[in-house]
């Protein structure tokens, strides 16, 4: 369930607003009527609601692999973020979890390593070339949401983005090295001329909000 704290942050000026005003009185066979009129009106949008994993009807294949995502680490003050386009959604250990692969080279990597939380946030495929800027330069060298307009929002302890269209929130409960002795397939070895082994994180999903 959102809390009152989370509604407020994910509420862009939402007001729902009712307003009923009365026309002039007037008088209809010795009776005096009023009109009410009533007048319903919005203005902002909600911009996330709740869902869950099992509600999405997007494949997390193709929002992961296709689409890509954010993952981002740390909290409002002190956070960064990168693409990845590897990493999954499944059951593990009777809960729901994301799992990411990050090398160790990665700044996003010790912010990984700071951070009990970690936020996945989707765009599906708008934004890529933000993705891309976010995915081939490093948060050490430049300002990501300055260089992208990727607008930073706080979401429970974590971060994510207001152009976002689906945001995993994932608590970190486990993290494992990639071992190249478990590399069945020799193949995979080409992916790691520089021996950056990934380390894997897996993230106990507690939250699933999509734009509304
Ligand atoms: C489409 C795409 C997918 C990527 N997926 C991953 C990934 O799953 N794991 C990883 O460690 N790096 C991945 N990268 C590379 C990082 O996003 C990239 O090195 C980024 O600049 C790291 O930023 P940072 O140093 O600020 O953390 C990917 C890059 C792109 C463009």
């Amino acid at each position: 369930m959102a809390t009152a704290t989370d509604r407020a942050l994910f509420q862009k000026k939402w007001q729902s607003m009712e307003l009923t005003l009365y026309a002039l009185p007037y008088s209809y066979a010795g009776l005096i009527f009023t009109h009410p009129i009533k007048i319903v009106g919005k203005y902002g949008e909600l911009m996330f609601r709740e869902t869950t994993i099992k509600d999405l009807h997007t494949s997390p294949v193709k929002m992961i692999a296709d689409d890509w995502a954010l993952l981002t680490a740390g909290d409002r003050t002190h956070f960064n973020t990168m693409t990845v386009s590897w990493g999954g959604v499944g059951e593990l250990w009777g809960r729901e979890v994301a799992f990411v692969f990050v090398r160790p080279q990665r700044y996003t990597y010790e912010f990984m390593e700071d951070s009990e939380t970690f936020t996945l946030s989707f765009f599906g495929g708008a934004y890529k070339q933000a993705l891309g800027v976010c995915g081939s330069q490093s948060g050490r060298d430049i300002d990501k949401c300055k260089e992208t307009g990727l607008e930073p929002l706080p979401v429970d302890g974590g971060v994510t983005y207001q152009q976002a269209k689906t945001v995993f929130v994932c608590k970190k409960i486990a993290f494992q090295d990639l071992d190249p002795q478990g590399f069945l397939d020799a193949s995979i070895m080409d992916t790691y001329a520089l021996r950056d082994y990934h380390r894997m994180y897996v993230g106990a999903i507690e939250k699933v909000l999509v734009a509304e």
